[in-house]
């Protein structure tokens, strides 16, 4: 449907519309994951060069006992984005979570995350939320305190500025002495960064494509993909991974019912992966509303595992 008009396009379809016709063109990372994206980000999570899961992983096993304390017991565990099916039942035992709440805005992903966790996990209740996690809202009534769980440093696809918003929003939602339990990954060497996005097996490449064959399918693209390659650089100075999707010959293509170009060398900017420091990582708590109780970290310091406590909740009435 290349008719595509502006009332009947799809937040996708807006946010791929708008974001070509910049002079920079983007798109927001949050479309990679379709069906056929989010298989091959599982596949990511298991490359050689892809150090986070399995860094975070370790943590979580290795830290359980620490966590468990500091993290709060017997709480209600609030994730932002559906469960990862081996990082949440980590989380789960180790602070000893009577309910389990996942937030995410795709309806399919949660339905899938909650059924496989209610067959291992009989006795947990678990209260899946469909909603935008990226914004305050009203959980259904749990018992209280919480804890929310933000693993995997999906907050490094934020730039400094929402990122704050973000956790800020999480304060707001999550209320009165909660935590955070939170995976942020480290600045490193540019080689490792850059490796862990752009793997010899080009299963990276694949995902920031597939971007491109979802515009195809859903929003009667003709782009050519064969005219696309994937880049992954570290940029020093931001303190990010940037994706992009380079075009390697001067281009026309429709997509969400406009007309588009590119020239040769183009590119079309599809993610952010900002890295923290420790101690940058104990600053954006700061900076919103919560104090650090708790990190771990590998020797050789990869990833980060954070444990933070809700401030400013003034005297009660
Ligand atoms: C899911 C956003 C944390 O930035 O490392 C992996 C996504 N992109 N490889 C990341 C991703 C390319 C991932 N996050």
């Amino acid at each position: 449907m290349s008719e595509a008009t502006a009332d009947t396009l799809s937040d996708f379809g807006r946010a791929v519309r708008d974001g070509l016709d910049q002079v920079r063109k983007t798109i927001p990372a949050r479309y990679f994951y379709d069906l056929r994206g989010s298989k091959l980000f599982e596949e990511i999570t298991a490359l050689p060069e892809y150090y986070p899961t399995r860094t975070e992983t370790a943590l979580l096993e290795d830290h359980a006992d620490d966590l468990g304390r500091l993290a709060g017991r017997g709480r209600s565990v609030i994730e932002f984005g559906a469960g990862s099916a081996t990082k949440t039942p980590l989380l789960l035992a180790a602070t000893g979570a009577t309910t389990y709440v996942p937030v995410d805005i795709s309806g399919d992903f949660l339905a899938q995350s909650v059924a496989d966790l209610a067959r291992s996990h009989p006795a947990l209740r678990i209260v899946p939320v469909v909603g935008d996690f990226s914004k305050p809202m009203d959980l259904p009534a749990l018992p209280r305190p919480l804890t929310g769980f933000f693993p995997g440093s999906t907050i490094g696809n934020f730039d400094h500025r929402s990122a704050v918003d973000l956790l800020r929003s999480f304060r707001e939602t999550l209320g009165v002495d909660a935590r955070l339990v939170i995976g942020i990954d480290t600045r490193k060497n540019a080689r490792l960064l850059e490796a862990a996005y752009d793997d010899d097996a080009g299963i990276t490449a694949a995902f920031n494509l597939n971007l491109l064959e979802r515009i195809n399918r859903e929003l009667g693209g003709t782009i050519p993909v064969d005219a696309f390659e994937h880049r992954a650089a570290w940029n020093e100075d931001q303190g990010r991974v940037e994706m992009h999707l380079v075009a390697t010959r001067e281009i026309s293509f429709n997509a969400a019912g406009r007309r588009f170009s590119m020239r040769r060398g183009e590119t079309i900017h599809t993610e952010n992966s900002y890295k923290y420091t420790l101690s940058e990582a104990r600053l954006l708590a700061r900076a919103s509303g919560w104090e650090p109780v708790a990190f771990w970290s590998d020797p050789d310091e990869m990833f980060g595992l954070h444990v933070w406590v809700a401030t400013g909740d003034g005297p009660r009435p």
